[in-house]
């Protein structure tokens, strides 16, 4: 990490990527942090325009970054020669091995329907089914994918589960709060080897952190309970497809894809990114929620805020509690677009978020 100004690269990528992305970078120029913005490609159009999903200036530029803001990438569902995903590239290529997806849903007080969830998905991000060993066999009358778990990388998000919990349990602040939980998903009851060296590393992960809970659920058990009981979970520690899935559910909660954002996280490098795809069925048309990306604004924030001095931390976290102060503000009274029920543009709620984040 270099001394400020900071250098952020931005990825807009592909669809609605490119239109919320704009908006989270209007919101942290918004500030005065010392942040300077380098744009790169990558995606879908870009391995149309050029051969290159993930070209090689952009895998640099993100390596020199102090931080990368992603937008959303258009993977195709079927296979085309010399197309990689370049998120789950990027997300190896830099070894971001923690993808961190809170969901807040903190209503209004008097909200009858709404209920308290205070959540943190932790997906381990460069292994199990994702690690790209896929074959068929029988002349394509079998496909294979090979699930890889390893007790390192099971360890270290481990690790990052068990830190996360006892942060959250230290802002709660109140003596009375309770203490920190992690619930670790999977399903060693089917997949032994699998789930059941992941589940066993964790549990012994569990031994050095007496001071928070650690219970484990089936991850079919913990999808439903997502839907039913969101308010009994802290953070959730799991694998990476188990992950995927779990935080798109609860994410329902906190008002839907368009305000879910997450961070990816390593030892060097960070990439924040909002939970969506992008999104063809709007894209174009300037009613994407920019919520989920300007909360990505929020998350970055709070990552370069580790790295500095404890004055400029404070400066910097000062902003990005207003980004979610003034998100949450326009979460409940609007302007809202179309998938929370109103018509504002893109731009509008975008502008609302500033406007209200500079009266904090
Ligand atoms: P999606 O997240 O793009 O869209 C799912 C639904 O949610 C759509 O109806 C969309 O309009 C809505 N939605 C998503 N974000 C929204 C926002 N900010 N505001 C308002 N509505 C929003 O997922 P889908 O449709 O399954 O995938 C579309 C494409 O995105 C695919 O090509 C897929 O590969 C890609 N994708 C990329 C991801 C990434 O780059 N990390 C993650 C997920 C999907
Ligand atoms: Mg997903």
């Amino acid at each position: 990490m270099s001394a400020p100004p900071f250098t952020i690269l931005v990825v807009p990528g592909d669809g609605i990527g490119r239109e919320v992305i704009p908006a989270a970078v209007a919101v942290l120029q918004a500030t005065d942090l010392p942040l300077q913005f380098v744009e790169a490609d990558a995606g879908w159009d870009c391995f149309q325009r050029c051969g290159e999903a993930l070209p090689s200036e952009t895998l640099d530029a993100a390596r020199a970054a102090d931080a990368v803001l992603f937008g959303a990438v258009a993977s195709p569902s079927y296979p085309v020669a010399g197309y990689r995903s370049p998120i789950v590239r990027l997300r190896r290529e830099l070894d971001l091995y923690a993808n961190i997806r809170p969901v807040v849903d903190d209503p209004p007080p008097g909200d009858p329907r709404a209920r308290r969830v205070d959540l943190a998905v932790v997906r381990e991000n460069t292994e199990g089914l994702y690690a790209g060993r896929e074959r068929v066999e029988h002349g394509g009358a079998t496909a294979i994918a090979e699930r890889v778990i390893t007790r390192r990388a099971s360890e270290r998000i481990a690790r990052v589960a068990f830190e996360l919990a006892r942060a959250r349990r230290a802002a709660r602040r109140a003596d009375d709060a309770p203490p920190g939980r992690v619930t670790i998903v999977h399903k060693a009851n089917v997949l032994r080897e699998t789930c059941g060296l992941f589940r066993t590393v964790v549990l012994d992960v569990a031994q050095a952190y007496p001071d928070v809970q650690a219970d484990e659920m089936l991850v079919d058990t913990c999808a439903l309970h997502l839907a039913t009981r969101p308010e009994r979970f802290d953070v959730i520690v799991t694998t990476n497809l188990f992950g995927d899935i779990l935080s798109d559910v609860a994410c329902a909660w906190g008002g839907g894809l368009g305000l879910a954002p997450s961070a990816n996280l390593g030892e060097r490098h960070a990439l924040f990114e909002p939970v969506h795809g992008a999104a063809p069925d709007i894209a174009g048309k300037g009613v994407a929620n920019p919520l989920a990306a300007i909360g990505c604004a929020a998350l970055l924030l709070d990552h370069l805020a580790r790295r500095v001095s404890p004055d400029t931390a404070s400066a910097i976290r000062a902003w990005s509690e207003r980004i979610r102060r003034a998100v949450r503000h326009v979460r409940i009274v609007g302007p809202h677009t179309p998938d929370l029920g109103g018509d504002a543009a893109t731009s509008e709620t975008t502008a609302a978020v500033i406007a209200h984040m500079l009266t904090l």
